[in-house]
């Protein structure tokens, strides 16, 4: 049986406290964050991170992110603490920041998919850092959607994969900012930017100076055992999914073309974008990158609802918010892109 806890109004720390009982007991609570919604269990129990897995149907070698509530939760996870990792945390937790460090010794493999390093971020989310609290647990939680399917930035999305599956979902409304954090791995000099995601690339390299860009981000074929979430086919609706993207005005008149020529073969037509160009169903994302980047998921979602066959996407400059979209766009395209 799953419980839903409406917290939509706020943080309610009475209510809360049954999630919190129930992480401490090692079962699985899904909860807001300011980027989707997460799939919580106690990351030092092995049993409790190993549901997790189940649950989501994830791969046993991609490994959790494990959320923590204040720094010096970070010392109790990591062998040790690299000088970027102190200046990024100061300056960026909480918030949509993911770092990757050697693990302490009592951090289970399970959590780490295997690795010696585990990924550690503070979410700047009332709800998920009082349950933090409350639970006396540092928190291991994926996106809480099945593997492969796009992440959840609403509680329904959450139910919609996972209810009947899991022990608790907290209901906090819908995310803010609707990609992932972004992932920055520490072991490596210079540091790799593993994942693109809520925090901009150039905002971090302001702090670091330059970092690395794992070549997995841009959907190359390398050695991908440092980046093994990025190997998966993932953010997937049950349609096809096109990218087309370059500069704006080429890219409107190329996705009118697309529409209008899958259309003539008797398929039914999604676009998401900024306009509908003709096609059978729209998801308006909005017009700056981070109103993209907020509706993205949901669009993916919503336009399987509507039942259409292919999905067209307008692609956003790389620039800020920017990389993650075009990040999650490729994926979800399994890398079916219109470049013009
Ligand atoms: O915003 C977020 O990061 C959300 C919320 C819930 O915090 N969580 C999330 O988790 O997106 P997940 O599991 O969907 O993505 C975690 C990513 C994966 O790409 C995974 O491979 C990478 O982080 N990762 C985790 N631990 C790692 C490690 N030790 N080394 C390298 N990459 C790691
Ligand atoms: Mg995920």
């Amino acid at each position: 049986m799953t419980i839903v806890i409406n917290m939509r109004r706020g943080l309610d720390k009475r209510k809360l406290m049954v999630a919190a009982r129930l992480i401490r007991e090692g079962k699985l609570v899904a909860f807001p964050t300011e980027t989707v919604y997460g799939l919580g269990a106690d990351a030092l129990n092995e049993r409790a991170v190993r549901r997790i897995f189940e649950a989501k149907n994830r791969p046993a070698d991609n490994p959790l992110i494990v959320h923590i509530a204040d720094f010096e939760q970070l010392k109790e996870l990591a062998q040790e603490i690299p000088k970027e990792a102190k200046l990024l945390a100061e300056r960026f937790w909480p918030g949509p920041l993911t770092l990757v460090l050697l693990k302490a010794e009592n951090v289970p493999r399970v959590t780490t998919g295997g690795l010696d390093a585990v990924a550690v971020r503070m979410p700047a989310h009332e709800i998920a850092l009082a349950l933090i609290r409350l639970s006396g647990k540092p928190i291991a939680a994926p996106s809480a959607n099945i593997s492969g399917r796009p992440s959840p930035t609403t509680a329904e999305h959450v139910a919609e994969d996972l209810y009947g599956k899991i022990e608790c979902i907290v209901d906090g409304g819908e995310t803010r900012i609707g990609v992932e954090s972004t992932v920055i791995d520490l072991t490596e000099r210079p540091p790799v930017l593993l994942r693109p995601g809520g925090l901009p690339l150039e905002d971090i390299e302001a702090v670091i100076g330059k970092v690395r860009i794992h070549p997995a981000v841009f959907g190359k074929k390398t050695d991908v055992a440092k980046a093994p979430g990025m190997k998966y086919r993932h953010y997937a609706p049950r349609a096809e999914v096109i990218v087309v993207e370059g500069s704006r005005e080429r890219v409107e008149a190329k996705i009118a073309e697309v529409v209008e020529e899958l259309k003539r073969k008797g398929l039914r037509v999604g676009v998401i974008g900024r306009e509908s160009y003709g096609a059978d169903e729209f998801y308006h994302l909005g017009e700056t990158v981070e109103e993209v980047a907020r509706n993205l998921f949901r669009a993916l979602r919503e336009m399987d609802k509507r039942g259409v066959d292919v999905i067209v996407a307008e692609g956003v400059e790389e620039k800020g918010l920017g990389l993650a979209v075009m990040n999650r766009l490729r994926k979800a395209a399994g890398y079916k892109i219109i470049r013009v």
